[in-house]
């Protein structure tokens, strides 16, 4: 199991420091929640802070756009050499078109999707694809409660994926600690995002993470 921990969980007043810590206690990608106040209910960082947490990681950012305006946020991020940008297909008329535009840019393209869309939303674009992120809870805030029927959608997005691309990774994101990750394992996930089970672990993030990547 890969793990992506979300640095929406961190102090950011000390927020060098925290990137370090999930990077040097073993992070496989450091995940980036940008939020625009219009696609969520919620206004999280821009390019000026991104680029901060940028020069702390050692581990390659995995940009999940929460925003009305993807292309707009894929030129203001592209510079920052992100190792993924994912964008809501609930909130993209052209998703084919974008995922080319952010390969273009030498960055791995994916794709989120929220609660309630199905998987095969995107069969016809899992073959540009190089991830898909499941949303296991409403985007907009950390700390929010585990929605278990993300399970059933990743089985089937697993399906989806064996018969059009199996390169593609599936990502969960939202609710993941020790008391799901066997079930999301199970159901073929290969990289969960965990913010509040990270960053408010008593033993460390670095126990965090190892406990996470030892299902
Ligand atoms: C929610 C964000 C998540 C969030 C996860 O919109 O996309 O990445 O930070 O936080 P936890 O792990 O606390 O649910
Ligand atoms: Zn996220």
């Amino acid at each position: 199991m890969l793990v992506a921990p979300s640095i929406l969980s961190a102090d950011f007043g000390h927020l060098a420091r925290d990137v370090a810590a999930i990077c040097s206690g073993g992070c496989d990608l450091v995940h980036v929640d940008v939020m625009d106040g219009h696609f969520v209910p919620n206004l999280t960082i821009g390019p000026v802070v991104v680029e901060a947490v940028a020069k702390a990681a050692t581990k390659p950012l995995d940009i999940h756009l929460m925003v009305e305006n993807n292309s707009f946020f894929v030129d203001l991020f592209a510079p920052l050499k992100p190792g993924y940008i994912s964008f809501h297909i609930e909130e993209e008329k052209h998703p084919h078109r974008l995922i080319q535009k952010i390969r273009s840019l030498g960055i791995r393209p994916a794709i989120t999707l929220n609660p309630h869309t199905p998987p095969e939303a995107i069969e016809f674009l899992i073959e540009d694809l190089e991830m898909v992120l499941l949303m296991s809870v409403n985007p907009g805030f950390g700390g929010q409660k585990f929605i278990p029927s993300v399970l059933e959608r990743a089985v089937r997005l697993k399906d989806l994926i064996l018969k059009r691309n199996p390169e593609c990774l599936i990502e969960v994101d939202g609710g993941v600690s020790d008391k799901n990750i066997h079930m999301l394992h199970n159901a073929g996930v290969d990289v969960v995002v965990a913010g509040s089970y990270v960053y408010g672990h008593s033993d460390g993030v670095a126990e965090a993470i190892a406990s996470l990547k030892r299902v």
